[in-house]
């Protein structure tokens, strides 16, 4: 196995830091300490499971097309293999495991297997590329569970492996809790299966029971007899799936088993993002994907399973590289390695500034501009001032509120142009729901109707015919701020101009009535970008914007 030395091609910074070129992080020094110590692959091999073990995730079942939706996506992402299921578990689950070997795929598809040829079978009548089969190995495990002695799990995984290399598949096999079964018997299984033609071996931290030091340490000794590939399977029950399958590629494995997001059995698996970003930040180790896409899978995995990603997880959550505190802003507008260890746009997202308790000038400052704003000092001032108090209050603040402090501070909180005149909605059961509008802009009266696919839909559909179809709808967000069918929602809508990327408004409004609450935010947000689009149009003797 070559030798990496990742220390060669980064570059020391002056504050004991190191840039990897072109891979846009900037991490510390003392990591480098590792490269002269360890020999490492030069590319790591991503086991993607997760349509097998992130399904396995409490309350999460997704249906053979969104199965199929997130394999394809894992494909362009750059995953080495994908774990498309368990295809003996049930028919829906071939399905989908049949499906997705189908897809003419760039990834290897694999599909999990118990070590029985029943299993096999299932899995060759899917025409898969690979099996992953697992039995477990420590005491625990087959005395209490499987109630087989050591020499039965022998002969079993041998059997399994035979038969799936007899089947012409690539055959990876996994000793389920293996960091709780001694390491002589691990040996032994190892080297069973390993005669028995084993393509890879996989060492599952099943129940996430190490510590990376243990980790590498195991996986060395382990490294010390296999004559085939190994990889990591660690769970998170302990917070360390991500740091032990680093650990363990540092112990000499070549593949790592992820998930997207660390969705997994109990508290999941070691999230493929982190597991991504970490080889190549701290290690210089390339892997085949494409960090680019990765936020992209994120929200996708999340929309699907319908499984949150929690705003402060590492690399794809929210606040991830959103700034508050008035250092940190002003740091990273100077230069973003400040405060942020990688720049965002290498793994997809994008850098957001938010404006809050911990807020100074130069946030304020840049996010009023991203409006279009440009407030004298006395009035920035003020505005932080004010909002500050505004935090302070225990209110939540985002950039409508910032907004209408700033208008009102600037005195331009103006008549509106656009009032609303009408509104009817219709919606029912094998109904298209129909909008209706009327708008007295500036003085002269318009009228539209559309369809949508829901209420709101149709609303705002109707009031861009009205005004503009120039109008773009660039964000919507709908939420209850109380409980109960009667519950008060809050709606904030961010509008743009497509012939002006510049032009950016947000409206919004509190009720209880989700559509009418919709109208009106559409209407506030509507008046702003008039404001707006008047003043950057600059001719003054114009008094309409649309
Ligand atoms: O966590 C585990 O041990 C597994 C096996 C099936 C490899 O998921
Ligand atoms: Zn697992």
């Amino acid at each position: 196995m070559p030798t990496q030395a990742p220390s060669e091609s980064a570059k020391p910074g002056e504050e004991g830091g190191f840039r990897i070129p072109d891979a846009g992080v900037f991490v510390s020094d003392y990591n480098k300490q590792i490269f002269k110590a360890t020999r490492m692959p030069e590319r790591v091999k991503i086991l993607d499971t997760t349509l097998r073990d992130g399904e396995q995730t409490p309350n999460v079942a997704l249906s053979v097309d969104d199965k199929l939706k997130i394999a394809q996506a894992l494909d362009e992402l750059g995953v080495d293999i994908i774990e498309a299921g368990f295809a003996v578990n049930s028919e829906g689950e071939a399905e989908a495991v049949k499906r997705i070997a189908g897809a003419g795929l760039k990834s290897e598809v694999c599909s999990l297997c118990r070590a029985s040829t029943q299993d096999i079978d299932a899995a060759l009548a899917c025409d898969v590329d690979s099996v992953h089969i697992f039995l477990a190995t420590s005491k625990v495990h087959l005395e209490k569970k499987l109630k087989i002695t050591q020499q039965e799990a022998v002969e079993k995984a041998v059997a399994s492996v035979l038969y799936a290399k007899q089947h012409g598949l690539v055959a990876e096999f996994s000793c389920e809790d293996a960091t709780r079964t001694e390491l002589s018997f691990l040996r032994v299984v190892h080297k069973a299966v390993t005669d028995a033609g084993v393509d890879r071996i996989d060492v599952p931290d099943t129940v996430g029971v190490m510590t990376p030091q243990a980790m590498m340490q195991f996986v060395s000794e382990i490294k010390k007899d296999a004559k085939v590939p190994l990889a990591v399977h660690c769970h998170d029950d302990f917070g360390m799936s991500v740091a032990n399958s680093l650990a363990g590629v540092l112990g000499g494995a070549e593949e790592v088993h992820v998930t997207v997001n660390g969705l997994g059995e109990r508290a999941g698996n070691a999230a493929l993002e982190e597991v991504v970003m970490g080889l190549q930040a701290f290690y210089g180790l390339k892997t085949r994907i494409n960090t680019r896409k990765m936020a992209f899978v994120s929200r996708l995995v999340s929309q699907l399973t319908g499984v949150a990603v929690q705003p402060n997880k590492a690399i794809v959550g929210e606040n991830a590289f959103s700034h508050e505190a008035g250092i940190h802003v002003h740091g990273v507008l100077s230069e973003s390695s400040t405060y942020e260890p990688m720049r965002p746009e290498i793994v997809g997202k994008e850098r957001t500034l938010v404006v809050g308790k911990h807020s100074g000038v130069h946030a304020v400052q840049n996010k009023l501009k991203e409006y279009g704003l440009d407030l004298n000092p006395d009035q920035m001032k003020e505005v932080v001032t004010r909002i500050k108090k505004y935090a302070e209050s225990g209110k939540k603040l985002d950039d409508a509120e910032l907004l209408a402090v700033a208008y009102d501070v600037m005195g331009q909180e103006v008549e509106p142009a656009i009032r609303l005149e009408e509104f009817t909605v219709f919606t029912g059961l094998n109904f298209t729901p129909t909008a209706t509008v009327v708008l007295n802009i500036d003085g002269e009266v318009r009228r539209a109707s559309e369809t949508g696919v829901g209420p709101i839909d149709a609303s705002v559909s109707a009031i861009r015919t009205a005004v503009s179809k120039n109008i773009v709808l660039r964000q919507f967000r709908l939420e209850a701020i109380t409980g109960g069918s009667n519950a008060l929602c809050e709606v904030t809508v961010k509008l743009g101009d497509c012939e002006d990327e510049q032009l950016l408004a947000l409206g919004k409004s509190v009720g209880s009535d989700i559509v009418t609450t919709s109208v009106d935010a559409m209407i506030e947000g509507l008046n702003r970008l008039w404001v707006h689009k008047l003043r950057s149009n600059g001719d003054k003797t114009k008094r309409k914007a649309y």
